[in-house]
């Protein structure tokens, strides 16, 4: 619901970038309840949403999302579809603003779009780690054994600058082919929103551009943190001038 985005907004950052644990702690508590409550209204009167049709959905087997399952799938979906997209559209447009020129070119030439919101992707993807993964068997990978039953915790941003795999990788460039970039997983757990996520970032990036010709960052670049945390990388704060 519309009115409830404000304080949906807060406990998403916080449960991806704490600024305090105990607002953390506050947010974990506050958004399944805040979830659960919905979750019971739209029971009771079902809409044409994501929701009512989760809360209604039978599998083959006659089985049931259970009540925490449905919550869990909530944040899930909320969170992985939010947080995300949010950050591929600041840290792209704060690439654009270190880069001067590529933002002039993109704002004469949408053409360019497309291969620049995979730059974006490949450059500062939102998602810097992936979810835990368990070793099943002993592996070995760059000179190292991985024991199996350790988890493992893949790093896709330092994948994506990758020198062997992207030429001058810490280089961002609107232009360059950068396919294969792994900013939405590998494998099994493929990011189910990517489709999605490709058109929202280039939808709004778009529409940035076009709607604001003056647009123009209103602070230092170093004076802007990375968010801490293993999960999401962007800025807390973009702020911007038009
Ligand atoms: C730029 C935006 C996005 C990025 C960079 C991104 C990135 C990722 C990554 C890296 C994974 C895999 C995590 C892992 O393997 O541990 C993932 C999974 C997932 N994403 Fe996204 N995502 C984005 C947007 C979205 C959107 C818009 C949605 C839904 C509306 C979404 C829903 C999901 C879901 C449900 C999964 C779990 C899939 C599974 O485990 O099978 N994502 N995403």
């Amino acid at each position: 619901p519309a009115l409830d985005r404000d304080a949906f907004r807060a406990w998403s950052n916080e449960m991806v970038a704490r600024t305090s644990p105990e607002a953390e702690a506050r947010a974990y508590q506050e958004m399944p309840a805040y979830l659960a409550e919905l979750a019971a209204a739209k029971r009771s009167r079902p809409g044409q949403d994501l929701l009512s049709a989760m809360i209604h959905t039978v599998d083959e087997g006659g089985d049931r999302l259970s009540p925490d399952e449905l919550i869990g799938m909530c944040v899930l979906l909320l969170i992985a579809g939010h947080e995300t997209t949010v950050n591929l559209i600041g840290n792209g447009m704060r690439a654009l603003f270190a880069h001067p020129g590529q933002l002039a070119d993109l704002r004469a030439d949408f053409g360019l779009l497309e291969g620049a919101v995979e730059e974006m992707l490949r450059y500062d993807g939102p998602v810097e780690n992936c979810t835990d993964r368990l070793a099943l068997e002993d592996v070995e990978m760059g000179g190292v054994t991985i024991p199996a039953g350790s988890t493992v915790l893949i790093a896709m941003a330092g994948a994506d600058r990758d020198p062997e795999r992207f030429q001058q990788a810490d280089r961002f460039d609107i232009r360059r082919d950068s396919r294969g970039h792994i900013a939405f997983g590998h494998g099994l757990h493929y990011c189910l929103g990517a489709p999605l996520a490709r058109l929202e970032g280039r939808i709004a990036i778009r529409t940035l551009l076009e709607r604001c010709p003056d647009l123009r960052l209103d602070a230092e670049e170093t004076e802007l943190p990375w968010m801490r945390g293993l999960l999401i990388r962007g800025a807390r704060e973009l702020p911007v001038r038009w």
